[in-house]
């Protein structure tokens, strides 16, 4: 039996190889790594993509959440409201800063931050609200951008897995006053290492981020704010540029495999829910189930491997044991710790491998 792979990129690679090679050869020749012609490149088209006047190209996805919580002037003392379920990336960047994550549990159906108990998370010291655009799809930013404006805080969307969704018709990333994504291998647009990248309308905010991500540099060797190294390499530009030319079609292939796990799955287990405003790009594709390590030692038997995210929530991690929030603090976040299983999603799943998927999952 042939194993299954969780995400295919080497399906991807074969099929974009030679854009690949000659996007690549390109920075060999003119060897400019760092900030070469690639990254504005880059950033002039995803910047059209998303929709958004600024696009700055960064590191990571931690970095341009970092990035972007630094040119608002997130700092010690401040509160910034998040989801409890994340990956660390999204509360570990507000602790660095000296800032306090302040959580608000999930909905139930969508996983991402419930709404209606923002405003009750709203204290004096918030500076700020991180919604998460969990498994691709985005979080409900009508409601989240209310509350953000009669408090007057910016949003900053925590979209590392939700590159190319859609809600009410505009992007991921152009929602709010800063977006962020990752452009992590196995994400939907993923590069050939770290990645990441921060969007915004704000002219004053971009110029901040472009400052913060060259070390708070004005010009050359001229620092007027904190900043890092938090530059994207020429390189993973050009990889982003070469599969940027596929994406459009590897979303609508997400999208039928979606439906398709759908169809085989909706009888036996909890399948995603997808708010009808909203497309999912389907970062993960992500089941409830009852008996979660049997599924898993079920489907590892028959090659096929699945993942968990996240099995503990960020409020119960070891790292945040200061913020003393026990257990049964945000129910509906720690239930779905406890029953999420992802399935192998990418655009090159055969329906005869998630046939085979779906008859392992189901199997009692
Ligand atoms: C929700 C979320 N936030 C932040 C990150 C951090 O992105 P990166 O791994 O590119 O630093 C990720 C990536 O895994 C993520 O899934």
């Amino acid at each position: 039996m042939t194993p299954i792979e969780f995400v295919d990129l080497k399906a991807q690679q074969r099929k974009i190889l030679p854009e690949l090679e000659r996007r690549m050869k390109a920075v060999l020749d003119h060897g400019r790594y760092i900030m070469g012609p690639e990254v504005q490149e880059l950033e002039e088209k995803l910047a059209a993509l998303v929709g958004v006047k600024h696009c700055i190209a960064v590191a990571s996805g931690t970095d341009a959440i970092l990035i972007a919580m630094m040119a608002l002037g997130v700092g010690a003392g401040d509160e910034v409201v998040t989801t409890p379920f994340t990956f660390i990336a999204t509360g570990e960047t507000i602790a660095l800063l000296g800032a306090k994550p302040v959580f608000v549990d999930i909905d139930s159906r969508t996983y991402n931050l419930n709404s209606s108990l923002l405003e009750a998370a709203i204290t004096p010291k918030t500076r700020g609200i991180l919604p998460v655009s969990l498994y691709g799809q985005c979080a409900d930013f009508d409601a989240i951008n209310a509350v953000a404006g009669k408090y007057g805080l910016p949003v900053i969307e925590d979209a590392c897995q939700s590159f190319g969704a859609t809600f009410r018709g505009r992007k991921s990333c152009s929602l709010s006053s800063i977006g962020c994504t990752s452009f992590f291998p196995s994400k939907p647009l993923g590069c050939y290492g770290d990645g990441g990248a921060c969007f915004t309308d704000n002219d004053d905010l971009a110029t901040k981020m472009r400052r913060i991500r060259v070390h708070g540099q004005d010009r050359r060797y001229h620092h007027s704010v904190l900043g890092l190294n938090g530059r994207m390499d020429t390189l993973q530009a050009a990889v982003l540029l070469a599969k940027l030319e596929v994406f459009a079609d590897e979303v609508e292939a997400r999208t039928r495999i979606a439906a398709r796990y759908g169809e085989l799955l909706r009888d036996a287990v909890e399948t995603p829910y997808v708010e009808p405003h909203n497309t999912s790009v389907y970062a993960q594709y992500t089941v409830q189930v009852d008996k979660r390590e049997a599924a898993q030692e079920r489907l590892r038997d028959e090659g096929i491997p699945t993942a968990v995210h996240y099995p503990v929530p960020l409020h119960l991690q070891p790292v945040f044991a200061g913020l003393n929030l026990q257990e049964g603090r945000y129910p509906v976040a720690e239930s779905a710790a406890r029953r999420v299983l992802s399935l192998p999603m990418h655009p090159y799943l055969t329906d005869a491998e998630l046939v085979r998927i779906a008859s392992r999952v189901v199997r009692r």
